[in-house]
């Protein structure tokens, strides 16, 4: 019997607010000792990682996994989609129970519990979309806070799948959600305007193909979105965290709001920081369209900027994977393209190779933005998200020299192409731990199925 089931040596920790080295000792799970020097006898299993950093696991608080959108559903089921984020780092990951409209958001959690349960390789939790507004719903927020899901998402568009809420359904659920310390992440974009210029590029697709996606769809329609929705998370005191924000504006107007004393706060992906719609002109530009789709140079400066100096501060990926096959579907049409694309998996060596080794990003905002700020402001932190003694070991061995160049067919996730295709990087996850087990090595998962739990969290997140 030795003291620890596992001790990871001579890592360089990274925590938010700065690295050293030592040695950990894990026990049940959990990290129980952070020393200077752990007797290798001492556990079961020891891991060498000089040389190397030890973070806490990465976050990734937007992903949809087997998602029906778009007329097909999305290819990184529960099992595939969590065994990705295990090979590339990621240790949780946060999905969605979407309303059915007239139905309880309770019936759509349990539904998705039961898709998920049984399949997640790691820890997993949820939001809940509300999709309908009334007063069954208005009494429920409470219940499901208190069932673990403090975070909501409402669409400012999506009439189709009958997801949107209109501005009085947002402004109920700021003013209820405040009551009981949840928030509503809002994805905006001003969908009148879009639907009129939809139709009128929708008169010339041939001519435009997969370009009319952008033409359609220009950052003003974000930062209109986003500003109304700042009003009125500032007018009802609401807790407001807007997804996958894509436009330089819209970092301005979080900016603003944050320093007029509003709540709001703001994620991004990799893709709005590393691509830009330059890439709908190319033979295959329709596999890149998402929803906010990738915007100009500028809105991705402006965004890198925001990751500096606090204006946005998580990152998230929106995975919602679509193969080729699926995005086939377009025919030349760009209004049927499935929306969406693979980026659990590359999201932590993409942001160290870009941003560490790039942009002037530090390690430990690299943890912060990854990792600690999203268990903070998603009620998972200090379990999740830290490295201290008590928290869960979710934990990343990370090669800062490993050199890899992407290619779809090298990763886990069901996608057969990549948006980052060829890319060099530079540092890539060695080893990938989750409540202790290791999960993944070299890319390559070595977990369980069904080894992940759902995470009930806490309400009140803030930063
Ligand atoms: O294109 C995207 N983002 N697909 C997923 C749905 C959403 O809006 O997040
Ligand atoms: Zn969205
Ligand atoms: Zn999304």
């Amino acid at each position: 019997m030795t003291e620890y089931d596992l001790i990871i040596k001579k890592g360089q920790i990274v925590t938010e607010s700065g690295s050293y080295k030592a040695d950990i000792g894990i026990m049940n799970e959990k990290i129980v000792v952070i020393s200077r020097s752990l007797p290798a006898g001492a556990a079961e299993e020891v891991i060498d990682a000089s040389g190397k950093l030890v973070m806490p696991g990465g976050i990734d608080v937007h992903v949809h996994l087997q998602l029906p959108f778009s007329g097909s559903v999305s290819a990184d089921d529960f099992e595939n989609g969590t065994k990705a984020a295990a090979c590339g780092g990621v240790t949780t990951v946060l999905d969605f129970a979407i309303q059915s409209k007239g139905d309880p958001i309770m019936a759509a959690v349990e539904a998705r519990r039961a898709e998920a349960d049984s399949k997640v390789c790691i820890d997993y939790g949820l939001h809940a979309a509300i999709t309908d507004w009334n007063d069954e719903t208005q009494a429920e927020i409470k219940q499901v806070i208190d069932y673990g899901i403090p975070t909501f998402k409402m669409f400012m568009i999506y009439k189709n799948e009958g997801w949107m809420a209109d501005d009085a359904m947002l402004f109920s659920a700021l003013e209820e959600t405040a009551k009981h310390g949840g928030h509503i992440g809002v994805h905006a974009e001003s969908v009148f305007v879009l639907d009129m210029l939809i139709d009128r590029y929708a008169q010339e697709k041939e001519k435009w193909g997969a370009y009319a996606h952008t033409l359609s769809r220009p950052g003003y329609t974000e930062e209109e979105a986003i500003i109304r929705a700042i009003k009125w998370a500032e007018v009802t005191g609401g807790q407001l965290y807007i997804v996958h924000m894509s436009t330089g504006g819209g970092a301005e107007a979080v900016h603003s709001a944050k320093e007029r004393g509003v709540r709001v706060y703001a994620e991004t992906c990799p893709q709005y920081l590393l691509l830009d719609d330059e890439v709908f002109k190319g033979e295959n530009g329709h596999l890149y369209a998402t929803c906010p789709q990738v915007k100009k140079p500028h809105d991705s400066e402006r965004l890198w900027k925001g990751l500096l100096n606090g204006d946005v501060q998580v990152i998230a990926t929106d995975t919602c994977t679509f193969n080729t096959e699926q995005k086939a579907a377009w025919k030349g049409d760009f209004r049927k393209i499935p929306f969406g694309m693979p980026g659990v998996e590359t999201m932590i060596p993409l942001m160290y190779t870009e941003g560490v080794g790039k942009r002037g990003l530090s390690v430990s905002q690299l943890v912060a933005l990854t990792s600690t700020n999203p268990a903070k402001l998603f009620g998972m932190y200090p379990e999740k998200g830290s490295i201290t003694v008590g928290s869960d070991a979710d934990l990343v061995i990370f090669d800062q020299e490993k050199k890899v160049t992407l290619h779809a067919a090298d990763l886990q996730t069901n996608c057969d192409w990549s948006p980052f295709e060829g890319w060099e990087l530079v540092g890539y996850p060695a080893v990938t731990m989750s409540r202790g087990k290791v999960v993944a090595r070299d890319g390559k998962f070595v977990g369980e199925v069904g080894y992940g739990k759902f995470l009930k969290r806490r309400a009140y997140g803030k930063l």
